[in-house]
């Protein structure tokens, strides 16, 4: 088996790179993609760049080079569900793009074109070992539900107040439904997760600098707990 594990900033995943064995490195439009060994399942690691479509990019090369059998993105998002302290952890079920919007021609908000759907359901073994993985964290909750992504930081009540509406989403961040969205096309079963680093809100501005460092750590940790777990699935 072999897991590619995508995230849009170094922060986000360069941890993983530094407990990587037997490490290779190629470069593809720009983006190093680190072929190795974690917790003796085979990984490619690769950090996208920040946005949908860094992250199709990157998901589609990883596809196309490493044939992967899973792909996961980890990192940080803004917390939409109000019960979320900074640090817990949003384990998509699925993904949505916020942004997607040609409701003027006749379509709900969010409707992909060519996909024609809105939710991209992610894969229920990975939400599991995700969800599951958080044990390995004290304090630390995880909540299973809709990540949004889209082009931009949510930083206004008005923002985060229009994702939730459209979409009952737990967490936005900029990225998963890009990866999803490119999986689904190549019928690559694939996850996200994401740990909150601010609300998305009037406050996300100050909090996400503050914040966002940790709750990369977070993720990162879980996702070494999961590649433990995902053994055994
Ligand atoms: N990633 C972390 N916080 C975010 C926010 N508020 N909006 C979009 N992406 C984020």
């Amino acid at each position: 088996m072999k897991i590619g594990i995508i995230g849009a900033m170094k922060m986000e995943v360069d941890a993983l790179k530094n407990i990587m064995d037997n490490a290779k490195i190629e470069t593809y439009s720009t983006v190093d993609y680190y072929s190795g060994v974690i917790e003796n399942i085979d990984v490619v690691v690769a950090v996208a760049g920040v946005g949908k479509v860094n992250a199709a990019v990157c998901t589609q090369t990883m596809i196309l080079k490493y044939a992967p059998d899973m792909i996961i993105n980890i990192g940080v998002a803004g917390g939409l569900d109000k019960e979320f302290n900074i640090g817990d952890i949003a384990v998509a079920t699925s993904v949505v793009e916020h942004d997607m919007d040609t409701s003027p021609i006749g379509d709900e908000v969010g409707f992909i074109s060519g996909l024609n759907m809105i939710n991209i359901e992610c894969d229920e073994t990975i939400i599991n070992a995700m969800y599951n993985a958080v044990n390995c964290i004290d304090k630390i909750k995880a909540k299973k539900g809709v990540i949004a992504s889209g082009d931009q930081f949510i930083a206004t009540d008005e923002a985060r107040n229009k994702i939730v509406d459209n979409f009952n989403a737990i967490a936005a961040e900029m990225e998963g439904a890009s990866v999803g969205h490119v999986c689904k096309m190549n019928n690559v079963p694939f996850g996200v997760m994401r740990a909150i680093s601010d609300g998305a809100n009037d406050d996300a501005q100050m909090d996400y600098p503050t914040f966002a460092k940790m709750a990369a750590e977070n993720s990162v940790k879980i996702t070494v707990e999961m590649l433990k777990n995902i053994q055994g699935e």
